[in-house]
């Protein structure tokens, strides 16, 4: 089953917890928070506060993505805070099998992300280790940026190399993931489509938007069975 992952920094602030209820009506599987410091990226966003005050609206599980400088060292913050999975940056991380572990051993689901220009090779020691890998097809910080065409390429390589392991990893596809680029990443391989500005925004309401974006991975998955 190929999930849908809105990114709650395209969401209106000022009605969270309503906007909360509409995903959640319009079937999206997970909701994904975008944690940034202003350091590792260029922008700065939220931490667990947001997530743990929409804790209690729904069961939807949290992905917490920490765009976050040495996590090593905040990593204490996010741990425990309701978030089941937990992502850190291969490029961020100095001792990341120690902070996968720990992630893991706090009840959440350890998953490393990757930059579109980080090679798939920085993943070769910690695949065995981990839930998911994250693969950035924009350049972190922003949403509203438009899908690097070149990730569909990497998203085909590591779910070879992921499935060769006999791993059961998902793949989760963060940055510019709309009912035009859906088809072409779930046929490579994609697992869980993030997506902000295009499901928050043009001119459908949410679960028009939600179902588009379906459709489109539908038709990714056919093409999948039948190249
Ligand atoms: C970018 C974030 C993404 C982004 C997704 O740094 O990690 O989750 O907000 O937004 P779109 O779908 O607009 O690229
Ligand atoms: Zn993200």
């Amino acid at each position: 089953m190929i999930e849908i992952a809105p990114s709650l920094l395209c969401a209106d602030f000022a009605r969270l917890g309503e906007v909360t209820a509409e995903l959640a009506a319009a079937g999206v599987d997970r909701l994904h928070f975008d944690v940034m410091d202003g350091h590792f990226v260029p922008n700065l966003t939220f931490g667990p506060l947001v997530w743990q005050a929409l804790r209690e609206q729904t069961s939807l599980p949290f992905d917490a993505h920490l765009m976050v400088s040495n996590p090593d060292d905040s990593l204490d913050r996010y741990l425990g805070t309701g978030a089941d999975w937990i992502s850190v940056h291969v490029e961020a991380a100095t001792h990341l099998h120690r902070v996968v572990e720990a992630i893991r051993q706090s009840g959440s689901a350890p998953g490393v992300a990757l930059n579109p220009g980080t090679p798939l090779s920085t993943l070769d020691e910690i695949l065995a280790y981990v839930d998911y890998v994250t693969l950035m097809t924009v350049n972190p910080g922003f949403a509203g940026q438009s899908y690097i065409p070149a990730m569909t390429g990497k998203i085909s390589r590591l779910r070879r190399l992921v499935d060769e392991r006999g791993l059961s990893i998902k793949i989760v596809v963060d940055g510019g993931m709309s009912p035009r680029t859906a088809p072409e990443v779930v046929a490579a391989g994609g697992d869980v489509l993030v997506s902000g500005g295009s499901l928050f925004g043009g001119k459908g309401m949410l679960a028009e938007n939600a179902a588009a974006l379906r459709e489109a991975i539908e038709l990714g998955l056919r093409k999948r069975r039948d190249p």
